[in-house]
């Protein structure tokens, strides 16, 4: 008998502000296979609509789109373009009618969730809580048909209930967004540089400081029912996205910021009053419902210097969950995850599961590929030759198996270099990478080692979560200026070929997603030659192949 199919989208109506569109399949026996579609398209957070990705998820599995028995879509907008553009594909496989919600492709119907709702999902999900307090913050989202900022959900062995949505006009996402424009960087995907600036304040006057400081307060909301821009020009009553994000970037205060103060106290002013009102919520969630497993889900929590200080200020006492895939492109499995648990009334993952849930490439693809470029190809064993480049110096592109969904490479579409050494950061931001000089990187740190090189380490496999390190000073390549780093803390089962490299390089390793700046990180063979070809990186380990520019 044939599997059920549930096909999950994330994708918004096609507005000026669509981002992060994403699918993801899951059959009836919990095999889940989800890719982003910038990683086909090539092009960085795309919000288009996703056929792209749609197609390669059919073609795991033999499928044709009539095979599939749900769809569900994460993004709260059932009647606008979102639900148009599914019924107008999947429609064509219907028995009769044109409205897929009734009909389907045979057998059940499309559904559409909410936004927040969905977040609360996946990150409730991966978490292993029976109960918990979900915190969802974003940019916007819908949820029973009004737009929002996020949500606080309590969730009961799979049953989710909200008990609060932030309205859109004090949005946290957008208002961060809107600053990361002030410092020169593009809303929507600047969001990690503005946060990596921030500790490079560090030595700016303390008077500096406290004068920006009060300016933020008027900046950034605060819930405390204060509306950020309602000045008197613009009227807005939540629902005019357009004007609204036109006015966030244009505000006034803003404005004065940016002629006051240089980029670094912005972005720390900024950085601090998020935290201060993140961690507000969370007191006040915790006050409230006394619950002591907190799940935080939703784009605003990519900001891993924010997650370190709610770690720090909260781990002691209550139970903390991090969602790797916390922003957009993760509603895509939330929503797949949400219509099992419909049908089934279970959840199909485990907590801290993997990430490996792309494609894999075998030899006599990558051979093919390689066939187009006029590269050098040894067959070699991987992880000593991995080793060995390495230890030597040199920076490796490493590509193997499955790719990671999600924002980070994890040691599967990867790029290495030794951690111990400036120069290091310097000649993959420079020449490899193509990026700003001062921003960080991360290590790799096997398990058993983590202690050796961070305080206070928690197991952490997704880059999620920032540490203070023990010894910066002997590790400048992946720390930050104030000390901290941003590891993925390695088990020898997370992913045994990756885990035995670090450990021979003493357990430790420069790990950054295999990419050029500006470009999603790489998928297919043929991207990662591209980008050997592109860069100065000096050899591409693919499969058993050692790939290098010829002399
Ligand atoms: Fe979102």
């Amino acid at each position: 008998m044939d599997l059920l199919q549930f096909l999950g989208i994330s994708h918004l109506a096609p507005t000026p502000f669509g981002h992060d569109s994403a699918v993801a399949l899951l059959d009836e026996e919990s095999n889940l296979f989800a890719i982003s579609e910038e990683r086909l398209s090539r092009i960085k957070n795309d919000g288009g609509y996703p056929s792209n990705s749609i197609q390669l998820c059919l073609n795991q599995n033999n499928l044709r789109l009539g095979d599939i028995d749900n769809v569900a879509v994460g993004w709260g907008l059932e009647e606008k373009g979102v639900g148009h553009r599914i019924n107008e594909q999947f429609c064509c496989y219907a028995k009769d009618s044109t409205n897929f919600k009734r009909t389907s492709i045979g057998k059940k119907s499309t559904h559409f969730y909410d936004h927040q709702y969905i977040h609360a999902r996946i990150g409730y999900a991966l978490s292993g809580f029976k109960k918990a307090l979900v915190i969802s913050l974003d940019g916007g989202g819908i949820d029973n048909g009004e737009f929002n900022s996020g949500g606080i959900f309590i969730v009961d062995n799979g049953k989710i209930s909200p008990i609060k949505y932030f309205p859109l006009n004090v949005s946290l996402g957008h208002t961060y967004g809107a600053i990361t424009e002030a410092c020169g960087f593009t809303m929507n995907n600047g969001e990690g540089k503005t946060m990596t600036l921030a500790p490079m304040a560090e030595n700016e006057s303390k008077s500096d400081k406290e004068k920006i400081y009060q300016h933020m307060c008027n900046v950034f909301p605060d819930f405390n029912g204060t509306e950020l821009r309602s000045n008197g020009h613009v009227t807005l009553d939540g629902k005019i996205l357009h004007d609204f994000l036109l006015y966030s970037l244009l505000d006034t205060r803003l404005l004065l910021l940016k002629r006051l103060y240089n980029r670094n106290l912005i972005a720390w002013a900024a950085q601090k009053r998020l935290e201060e009102i993140v961690i507000k919520i969370v007191n006040s969630a915790v006050d409230a419902t006394g619950i002591k497993n907190l799940v935080f889900s939703g784009g605003i929590f990519l900001n891993v210097i924010m997650n370190m200080k709610i770690q720090q200020r909260f781990g002691d006492k209550l139970h903390l969950f991090f969602n790797p895939i916390c922003n957009d492109h993760g509603n895509a499995i939330g929503a797949v995850l949400e219509q099992y648990y419909q049908e089934t009334g279970k959840n199909p993952v485990s907590p801290n599961m993997s990430l490996y849930l792309g494609s894999s490439y075998s030899d006599e693809e990558i051979l093919l590929s390689a066939k187009r470029f006029n590269f050098k190809i040894t067959k070699v064993s991987k992880i000593d030759t991995a080793i060995d480049l390495i230890g030597q110096g040199k920076v490796i592109g490493w590509f193997q198996g499955r790719s990671e969904f999600g924002p980070r490479g994890l040691g599967n579409r990867s790029i290495l270099a030794l951690p111990t050494e400036q120069k290091y950061k310097d000649i993959v931001n420079e020449k490899v990478k193509k990026r700003e000089p001062w921003r960080p990187f991360c290590p790799t740190i096997i398990e058993e080692k983590s202690n050796e090189f961070l305080k206070n380490p928690s197991y952490a496999p997704y880059m999620i979560l920032g540490f203070e390190m023990k010894n910066p000073e002997l590790y400048p390549a992946v720390s930050h200026v104030d000390g901290t780093c941003r590891p993925q803390i390695l088990k020898k089962d997370d992913n045994p070929d990756f885990y035995q490299v670090v450990k021979g390089l003493d357990g430790i390793v420069l790990n950054t997603s295999f990419n050029l700046a500006g470009d999603p990180i790489v998928e297919t063979p043929h991207h990662a030659l591209m980008t050997l070809k592109n860069s100065e990186m000096d050899a591409l380990l693919m499969n058993d192949f050692l790939i290098e520019k010829c002399a």
